[in-house]
């Protein structure tokens, strides 16, 4: 297994020691969330776990959980999570991050916002002192708006483009039939801000800022894993 690999397994199996029994857990998507849901599976295989339902975040989240044997529910039987577990394509100091490289950020920003604990995992690569430096954000719209919300988001600043995929023509189209926007800002001085910019833009579903939304993130890194946790209030 390269580094990297192990990294990701190290993150993973320090948020899987925060599922117990009987818990609902969102299973993120991405490379890193797939080492998660096979530790998850290996857990109920040897009876270390028991009486966990899944809600995936995507196509490729319910096929894995499917394989290593993780039953599924949905949001409509439980609309609050136990917890949720998620990769990231960039974290920062402050656990705020841009997810949806692979595409689920809408899925994933709704479980992350409807768990009681959201926790985050990634290779030491993803750290990042100004989110949004070298690291497109992908931002998910109704493809009835794609052009007009395309030229106002470079109007905003960025260089913008529909994302296009391998093994198809044409666009990407999200698990919820939507295109994806990827918009180079540059380092972000104010996410929040972005953010309420970016929302207000009729035809844009979701962007992947997600803030404020992480309660610990887990970082692997060669040989270890490391944790950021949030400030309590009194901390500040
Ligand atoms: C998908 C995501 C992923 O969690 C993010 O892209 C990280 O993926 P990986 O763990 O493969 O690096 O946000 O929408």
């Amino acid at each position: 297994m390269s580094w990297i690999e192990g990294a990701k397994r190290r993150a993973a199996r320090a948020a899987a020691a925060h599922v117990q029994k009987g818990s609902v857990v969102g299973l993120g998507s991405g490379s890193t969330t797939l080492h998660f849901i096979q530790i998850i599976g290996s857990h109920l295989k040897s009876g270390k776990l028991s009486d966990i339902l899944g809600i995936p975040t995507s196509h490729q989240a319910a096929a894995e959980a499917i394989k290593v044997g993780i039953p599924l529910t949905s949001l409509d039987e439980h609309p609050k999570l136990d917890i949720t577990i998620d990769g990231a394509d960039q974290i920062d100091r402050n656990l705020d991050a841009i997810k949806g490289g692979g595409g689920a950020l809408l899925r994933e920003k709704v479980l992350a916002s409807a768990s009681k604990k959201f926790i985050l995992i990634a290779d030491s690569r993803k750290l990042t002192t100004r989110l949004g430096e070298s690291c497109p954000l992908p931002i998910e719209v109704l493809p009835f708006a794609i052009k007009p919300v395309l030229d106002r988001i470079r109007n905003l600043g960025a260089k913008a483009k529909i994302r296009v995929g391998s093994g198809k023509l044409g666009p990407v189209v999200t698990d919820n039939g939507n295109f994806i926007i990827d918009a180079e800002f540059g380092a972000i001085d104010d996410p929040w801000s972005l953010q309420r910019k970016l929302k207000a833009l009729t035809g844009v579903l979701e962007t992947g800022l997600f803030l404020g939304l992480t309660d610990i993130v887990y970082i692997g890194t060669q040989d270890s894993v490391k944790d950021l946790r949030r400030p309590r209030k009194e901390d500040h």
